[in-house]
């Protein structure tokens, strides 16, 4: 295709270059942006008299028709193009001559470009936080089914105290309310128009920012024209909100992993969401959970990529700039298969509360609590802290947990133990004594739940 700023040189491209140059390949998806874009410049052009009111109404007519032809595919990308701003100009110009030469005044391929992204990012962040609040109305969900559900809670994987899967399952609720707010964030810090910088340097013609950055739903103009074109700082936000909220999912994923296996078996995955091994007849495997852990990775590697890109260009646009569409289009498209395949995954996941139950009941999770009740009858702490591993060394010696543990051992132990103590440490006490705000008892979760619940609106 002959080039529109062919006029200075006098061979073609070399078409190796051509190849090597086009971003067309992955800035093609953003072509209802660069259309409705477009829409709003030529309505601006024409109110402030700068290009004729029947131009503005053939550029208009010609950019819708393209956009239509576009989504019923009456009308292909050309893969040869340089880029889908060129591309959606060219097909303009074909189809209503003169006027269509006209839409490109007062404007540069460097504010369309950065107006383009942040279109396109704007209507992918919506997208996310409809599939995160998704995610979080199904935790929510099993939360509140879960609430009496005991496994123990761990710390360096040994098994510590007893929670609940309800309390479990509202940590990730809590990072995921977080994620959203970064979007949020990200979004509304991103809502800035640079359409108007032109080039770098702004323009001569009488242009109307406030008009453009209002039409396209924009809080206002961004301020200075270097930094219109050359910020790609929400790029980096959006990134790094996304690698974050994919490192949640990971960890999440690696639990998962970890409940399925045999030495754990708290949960099975439904076998729509589970894979089998091409030779061993009897594998089950949690691939959705790993694949997600896996592009964690891919997804923290976009942020490094648009951070390094970045860190060493002079201002104002440099095409090095063209390498952030891939990244940050891998990480958006990753972040949203992961949504999408972990929501229904844990929607039909079994829990099997038995063995979250039976491992709870192993593992002296209830020491912590065997050593208050001696407090509470008047021991310091760190004396009954030392009787009670005393008599875990014995419990395990004898086979048996403190559950189980004979009156006279206790007794052997220290004078101050009576019967009650097997009350005291039965799990549901230790479960329900935990009261403090944010603890795992049945009705400080009830109390977390509601939190959420108005977090979420
Ligand atoms: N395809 C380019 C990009 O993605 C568009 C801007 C090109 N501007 C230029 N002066 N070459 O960054």
């Amino acid at each position: 295709m002959a080039k529109m700023w062919a006029g200075r040189f006098s061979k073609e491209v070399d078409e190796t270059v051509n190849a090597f140059n086009s971003s067309i390949a992955f800035d093609a998806r953003m072509y209802r942006q660069d259309i409705t874009g477009s829409i709003a410049h030529a309505t601006m052009l024409a109110d402030c008299g700068i290009i004729p009111a029947e131009d503005k109404a053939a550029i208009i007519e010609g950019l819708q028709s393209i956009l239509e032809d576009l989504e019923s595919g009456a009308l292909l990308i050309d893969p040869t193009a340089e880029d889908i701003h060129m591309f959606v100009e060219a097909e303009l110009t074909k189809r209503i001559g003169d006027a269509g030469k006209r839409l490109h005044t007062a404007r540069s391929r460097n504010d369309q470009v950065a107006l383009d992204i942040r279109l396109t990012l704007r209507d992918e962040i919506a997208e996310i936080r409809a599939l995160i609040a998704k995610l979080v109305q199904t935790l929510v969900r099993l939360a509140e089914q879960h609430t009496m559900t005991i496994l123990p809670g761990y710390t360096h994987l040994q098994r510590a105290q007893p929670v609940t899967l309800a309390h479990h399952l509202m940590a990730y609720v809590w990072m995921l309310l977080r994620d959203d707010a970064r979007l949020e964030d990200t979004a509304a810090r991103m809502n800035y128009c640079p359409l108007g910088a032109g080039a770098l340097a702004g323009t001569t013609y009488p242009i109307n920012r406030k008009q453009t950055a209002e039409l396209l739903g924009f809080t206002a103009p961004v301020a200075n024209s270097l930094d219109a074109v050359s910020d790609r700082d929400f790029c980096v936000e959006m990134a790094s909100a996304l690698s974050l909220l994919m490192v949640h999912l990971s960890r999440f994923s690696e639990e998962i992993i970890l409940w399925c296996s045999w030495e754990f078996k708290f949960i099975e995955l439904d076998d729509a969401y589970a894979t089998g091994s091409s030779i061993m007849p009897q594998k089950k495997n949690p691939d959705v959970t790993e694949l997600i852990r896996g592009k964690t990775g891919r997804v923290i590697g976009d942020l490094t990529t648009l951070l390094t890109m970045l860190k060493g260009l002079p201002l104002a646009y440099n095409k090095d700039m063209q390498e952030d569409k891939e990244a940050i289009f891998d990480a958006i498209d990753n972040v949203k298969l992961c949504l999408k395949t972990f929501d229904p995954m844990l929607a039909t996941m079994r829990v099997n509360t038995e063995n979250m139950r039976a491992a709870a009941a192993k593992g002296f999770i209830n020491a912590t609590d065997c050593a208050d009740y001696l407090v509470k009858k008047g021991l310091p702490f760190r004396d009954a802290y030392k009787i009670t591993g005393g008599l875990v060394a014995k419990c395990i010696e004898l086979g048996l947990t403190l559950e189980t543990l004979p009156m006279t051992e206790y007794r052997a132990a220290c004078e101050l133990f009576a019967e009650d103590v097997y009350e005291a440490i039965s799990l549901e006490t230790c479960l329900n004594g935990r009261i403090s705000e944010g603890g795992p008892s049945a009705k400080a979760v009830a109390e977390q739940i509601a939190l959420a619940k108005a977090a979420m609106k």
